[in-house]
């Protein structure tokens, strides 16, 4: 959700720099976009900022660039906002400016004072012209320039002291007109700094030229990724100050903070959609490598062994965790208790309104963003209750990765469409191997050696469900249902609720996922000849069979049914449509089966025109709690 690219150089192309760097930052779902420039000399900051889609602002910007009008500056911010308050339109994207213009501000998250802050500027006289809460942080930066101590040869001790009256969650990015310099906090809300590199050679890659002489700040680096490798993650409470020279990062008590210089080793042309009609769709098809990278060097099925680079053996797990990464969490506790760890998955939203107690839990964040506000908000309650953290995330550097006292990653490479897929599916795989290497800690060897040559089956099991998947005609047939329902037991459940999850976010429709059992404790009633269910059953075991039972009563209610099977169980009798999954055990089954799940939300959406990647009022990473 929301971003920020901003950034002091020394040419002209500030301005197509700021644009390209939005372009970068489409995918997180944005309602409005905006630019502010200035340049030495400037009395006031020049916003171009418009409601909608990045085409709507870069349409006025062409338009002001045929008259000669556009606005001009080596330092320049821009913005892309996700509302949180006031509806989304002109006046309330950012930039927002003071009364006099001269102080142009950007901001991720939520001024949790705003409204006291509001009232007390309003009382002074300042006038407010958006409905946002981020408008006071140009107005209070105002308010200390007008102070005796005010010298505008150096603003930063003003922006210092506004930041530090805001209390909630931010990255800011303050310019001021006519000054060469950009000023950025965070707390809470991530933020990256990126540094040119003084030896053209070492940064940019093939298709991007590095640009000496610029640094940037962005709210991820893909915003600036084109043009340098080199990034500096800061930290909550840190202040950096960068210009085309370069920059400074200090703590709240001012003194200069050691930073390190990482570099980023991925290139932006994956991001691009490689010939795929959506992101979705590629992610969907990127599955079979993102698991072979997320397998890589961590399974020795010779050796019979699970390594990672995580060594846990815990008394007990809660997992924490939101939307899809729930369901993955959800998954993975029944793993662990399967490994003979009890484990529980709560949603991080609920987390700490009532915190179980952590004793002797590791507390696992399930997150591929690793910046999900509940989540980190899950985890940090957690640790001030003295538990150990891990994160299982896909970002490296991402707020969780660095707050934690553990990591793993899923390595599942970028995920640009909103709905997360192979993220899930890497997050299966990664916990799979967690649960199995707890087990083999605890001598379940049997467990382990039965599950290793699953994983390693497990990307080609991928790749013959999307070689073969019937996915696309079923969901001509059952496109524009009333409503879809989901149903699976044991590890399938997540997979259920996951399955209604991508139906619903993608194509609007109504989708529910259900514990095969609970259906005939009142879901039933909603179930008609209209309502597809797909139920997910695999192998010939006792939940096979319990979940055929279900199967019978909705079949009785004349519900089209699809099984989602390997054909064990020849749940295929009573199921109108089959969508086939190689045969696996239940672990790995469930990374499967939701593979034709994906598919069938996918192909219901593109039928009916949804705009896949970016559905409507949702966000790539929810930053807000
Ligand atoms: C997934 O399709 C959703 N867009 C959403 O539920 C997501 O899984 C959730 O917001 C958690 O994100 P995270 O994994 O980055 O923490
Ligand atoms: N709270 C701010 C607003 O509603 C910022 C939202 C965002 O992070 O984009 O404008």
């Amino acid at each position: 959700m929301c971003g920020i690219i901003a950034c002091v150089g020394r040419g002209d192309d500030t301005l197509d720099t700021l644009v390209h760097g939005l372009s970068k930052l489409d995918y997180r779902g944005y309602d409005s976009a905006g630019v502010a420039l200035t340049g030495s000399g400037d009395d006031t900051v020049e916003v171009v900022k418009r409601q909608g889609q990045l085409d709507a602002l870069r349409r006025v910007l062409e338009t002001a660039r045929a008259d000669g009008a556009e606005p001009r500056g080596t330092v320049g911010m821009a913005h892309t906002r996700w509302s949180t308050h006031g509806a989304p339109s002109d006046a309330n994207a950012h930039p927002h400016t003071d009364c006099t213009g001269r102080v142009a501000v950007v901001h991720n998250g939520i001024i949790e004072n705003y409204q006291a802050l509001r009232d007390e500027l309003a009382a002074n006289g300042h006038e407010f012209r958006s409905e946002t809460d981020t408008e006071v942080i140009p107005h209070l930066i105002e308010e200390l320039f007008d102070g005796p101590e005010y010298d505008p040869a150096d603003p930063e001790p003003a922006i210092r002291e506004a930041v530090a009256r805001l209390e909630g969650s931010f990255a800011v990015v303050v310019s001021v007109a006519g000054v060469e310099t950009l000023f950025g906090a965070r707390q809470d809300n991530p933020l990256v700094l990126g540094t040119s590199p003084r030896d053209a050679g070492s940064a940019g890659g093939e298709r991007s030229e590095p640009r000496a002489g610029a640094t940037y700040l962005a709210s991820d680096v893909p915003a600036f990724r084109a043009f340098t490798d080199r990034v500096v993650y800061l930290e909550n409470g840190e202040f950096a100050r960068i210009d085309a020279e370069g920059w400074t990062v200090t703590g709240t008590d001012g003194e200069v903070v050691q930073t390190s210089v990482e570099t980023v080793d991925w290139d932006p042309e994956d991001t691009g959609k490689s010939g795929y009609d959506h992101f979705m769709l590629k992610e969907i098809h990127e599955q079979p490598r993102a698991l072979r990278q997320c397998l890589q060097g961590r399974v020795d099925e010779m050796g019979g062994r699970v390594t990672l680079d995580v060594d846990v053996d815990p008394e007990r797990v809660q997992f924490v965790a939101c939307g899809t990464s729930y369901h993955a969490a959800l998954y993975g506790a029944e793993l662990f208790r399967q490994a003979g760890v009890p484990a529980q998955a709560f949603l991080a939203s609920e987390y700490a309104t009532s915190p179980p107690p952590v004793d002797d839990a590791l507390v696992i964040g399930v997150t591929q963003s690793g910046e999900t506000a509940d989540t980190l908000s899950a985890l940090r309650e957690a640790r001030s209750r003295g538990a150990r953290t891990l994160a299982c995330t896909n970002t490296v550097g991402s707020t969780a990765a660095r707050e934690c006292d553990d990591v793993l990653y899923i390595r599942s490479g970028p995920e640009i469409g909103v709905a997360a897929t192979k993220t899930f599916a890497a997050q299966q795989t990664a916990l799979n191997a967690l649960a199995l290497s707890v087990a083999q800690e605890r001598r379940r060897a049997g467990d382990v050696r039965d599950s290793l040559s699953a994983l390693r089956e497990l990307p080609g099991d991928v790749q013959a469900v999307l070689d073969e998947s019937n996915a696309e005609a079923l969901a001509e047939e059952f496109v524009g249902a009333p409503s879809y329902f989901f149903i699976g037991r044991g590890v399938h459940f997540p997979v259920a609720l996951e399955g209604a999850l991508k139906l619903k976010e993608i194509s609007y429709g109504h989708a529910e996922g259900f514990a095969s059992g609970e259906l005939k404790h009142g879901p039933l009633a909603l179930v008609t000849d209209e309502t597809p269910v797909f139920a997910v059953v695999t192998g010939d075991g006792p939940l096979a069979t319990k979940t055929i039972g279900n199967v019978k009563e909705v079949e009785s209610r004349d519900a089209p049914v699809v099984a989602v099977t390997d054909g064990r169980s020849k749940v295929e009798r009573y199921a109108d449509h089959v969508l086939e999954i190689p045969e696996a055990p239940p672990r790995t089954a469930a990374v499967l089966a939701n593979v034709q799940l994906q598919l069938v939300a996918y192909h219901v959406a593109d039928r009916l025109g949804r705009p896949i990647d970016k559905p409507r009022n949702l966000a790539k990473s929810v930053t807000v709690e």
